[in-house]
């Protein structure tokens, strides 16, 4: 993104700064007006509750949002606290993530909710650290709840976010790379803005998830594209 000249040194990021503050606040802008236009109306949209986030945050790890939807609705009514979580028996709460896909996520959150019950009284802690000490709140997911349940200004990373953050800045080379995920953080943490932590993080996972999509991207109807590195390299865009 950004002009020539207009990057203070780049996203090779030897700089103070890895990409110019008009840089940033172009991007931020477009990608808010963007969301507020076409943003998806998700139910964990409209809650700041750290339990219903944790659990929206933890089945969307690996499961499209048209899957989670009825799921996150049911999962709710049937364990509408962290302490109905808690005091479920394992079996149970396996039984009711099943067509999410049989893996550790359930137990995964079942252990949150237990410890939070021991522990934090049915409550998530509000700082990075002591969330990142429960088994199973990663990196991403501590960015999740700090940013939309706490308010924090708190980035995020995950696929989706990952490729949006790649294709503006970067362009070239492979999202997924050890080094390149660690740079791409660095970005996240570059771009986030003041205030609206919460639209501008659930926006950069919209926007991933819609428009700047992993194959056949959508780019003409990218706000970004005029200044996005990897337009140009994108077969389908027309040069020149
Ligand atoms: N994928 C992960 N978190 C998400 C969210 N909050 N909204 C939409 N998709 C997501």
């Amino acid at each position: 993104m950004g002009s020539k000249g207009s990057r203070s040194s780049g996203v090779k990021g030897q700089g103070a700064h890895p990409i110019a503050a008009a840089d940033r606040q172009k991007f931020r802008r477009r990608l808010l007006d963007w969301y507020r236009r076409y943003g998806r109306d998700l139910p964990w949209r409209q809650t700041t509750d750290p339990y219903h986030i944790l659990v929206s945050e933890v089945m969307l790890q690996q499961t499209q949002v048209d899957r989670v939807l009825p799921k996150y609705r049911e999962w709710l009514e049937r364990y509408p606290t962290m302490e109905a979580l808690a005091a479920a028996p394992e079996e149970d709460v396996t039984r009711t993530w099943y067509p999410l896909g049989y893996n550790v996520r359930p137990r995964r959150l079942h252990a949150i909710a237990r410890e939070s019950v021991e522990r934090y009284g049915g409550s998530l802690p509000s700082d990075e650290p002591t969330l990142r000490s429960f088994k199973g709140i990663g990196e991403y997911t501590a960015g999740a709840v700090m940013s939309f349940a706490f308010g924090q200004r708190a980035a995020i990373l995950d696929t989706n976010v990952a490729r949006v953050l790649f294709r503006v800045f970067v362009g070239r080379g492979s999202p997924k790379a050890h080094a390149m995920k660690r740079r791409l953080w660095e970005v996240a943490r570059a771009v986030l803005p003041r205030r609206h932590v919460f639209d501008f993080n659930q926006a950069l996972m919209d926007f991933g998830a819609t428009v700047c999509v992993a194959r056949k991207p959508k780019c003409l109807l990218c706000p970004m594209r005029s200044d996005c590195a990897a337009y140009p390299f994108n077969p389908d865009n027309e040069r020149g």
